[in-house]
């Protein structure tokens, strides 16, 4: 029997979310690290792709200054260019209250907003002290509520620090509770670096989610050492319905030195449709994308689905009788 016809089956015994929201940050966290800077239109080609492929959550740059990430200083551009069809919601990482005003002027609904729980990620990544980006979080916040928009907010190195090492429980709960009333919908919690296992995904969800209900919450996984799927696997089975991943398995954290891409959205798409989770994301048409992505960074990417899809690829053209 088809599993995806199932959706409400039980892994290990813990009910699964029935949808998921795919939240593609491959624009914004894979191309701030690349050393190649895409050209604008190629940007926009990979964006109008991902949006071909179903996906609804797109982050699609920053808005961050281009002396800090230069890949993307192109961002008001790309988001002039890319099509913005109703039902995808673009959003862009903001990093400040000029920041939002450039979100705003490019007629984003949502502003992603981020912080570090560690001091020594905050200084090399905001040149903040941790409260002080807190103080940026709220006041950007605000005024984006205000403004009428929606405010994400990525906590970053939640499984550890490549400064600091193992970071606790503790400190990223504190951190949270001083993220309350803000009026952000969602929290997305980071592995920056990809050093998190699943026994340890599952006291964080567990802890945090004391603070922000489960629904509220996101998981933002690196692939560094190749447990971001896993880890995936293990929010899904705390319910939660709401994955950051990157077509390719691009990304990383040019403010982090060692982490890796994100989780592939084509691995992960993979795994949800084989548990029957509804994603509206079209595998095929999401591999055409990944191609693209590979070809415009020229080089082989990570995504493990990916690389099987264009091996497949290549065998059926090669079997094809010459034209
Ligand atoms: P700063 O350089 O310390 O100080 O930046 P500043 O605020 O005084 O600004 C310096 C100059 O930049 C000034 O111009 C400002 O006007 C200008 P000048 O007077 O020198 O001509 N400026 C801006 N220009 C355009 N857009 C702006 C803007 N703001 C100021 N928004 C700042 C401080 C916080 C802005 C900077 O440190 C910053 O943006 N850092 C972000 C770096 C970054 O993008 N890192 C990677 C993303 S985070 C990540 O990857 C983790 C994540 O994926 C989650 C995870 O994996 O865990 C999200
Ligand atoms: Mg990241």
């Amino acid at each position: 029997m088809d599993q995806a016809a199932h959706p409400s089956q039980r892994l290990v015994g813990c009910p699964l979310p029935a949808a998921v929201e795919v939240y593609e940050v491959g624009p914004r966290d894979g191309l701030q690290n690349e050393l190649r800077t895409l050209a604008t239109a190629d940007k926009v080609r990979l964006i109008d792709g991902l949006v071909d492929a179903g996906l609804k959550r797109i982050e699609a740059t920053s808005f961050v200054p281009p002396k800090w990430i230069p890949q993307l200083a192109d961002a008001e551009k790309v988001l002039e260019r890319v099509k913005r069809p109703p039902g995808v919601v673009f959003s862009a990482l903001v990093p400040n209250l000029k920041g939002l005003e450039r979100a705003q002027a490019a007629g984003l609904q949502e502003a992603a907003v981020f912080l570090s729980v560690t001091e020594s990620h905050s200084k090399k990544n905001l040149n903040k002290t941790v409260a002080e980006a807190l103080a940026t979080v709220r006041e950007v916040s605000d005024a984006a509520v205000k403004a009428g928009m929606r405010v994400r907010c990525y906590l970053s190195t939640v499984w550890g620090c490549p400064y600091e090492g193992a970071v606790a429980i503790d400190q990223v709960v504190a951190l949270c509770r001083q993220l309350q009333g803000l009026g952000l919908y969602q929290l997305s919690l980071g592995d920056t670096i990809g050093v998190g296992t699943p026994k340890q995904t599952e006291q964080i969800v567990t802890a945090v989610a004391e603070v922000f209900p489960i629904p509220m919450l996101a998981l933002h996984l690196h692939d560094t050492r190749g447990t971001a799927l896993a880890n995936a696997l293990v929010g899904l089975q705390l319910g939660i319905a709401t994955l950051d991943s990157s077509v390719g398995g691009l990304g990383g954290c040019p403010y982090a030195p060692g982490a890796a891409g994100n989780l592939a959205t084509e691995d992960l798409v993979y795994l949800l449709q084989g548990l029957g989770i509804a994603t509206g994301v079209s595998l095929p048409r999401l591999v055409e994308a990944g191609q693209l992505a590979q070809e415009l960074i020229g080089r082989k990417l990570s995504g493990k689905y990916l690389q099987a899809a264009i091996g497949e690829r290549e065998k059926a053209a090669s079997r094809l009788p010459p034209a």
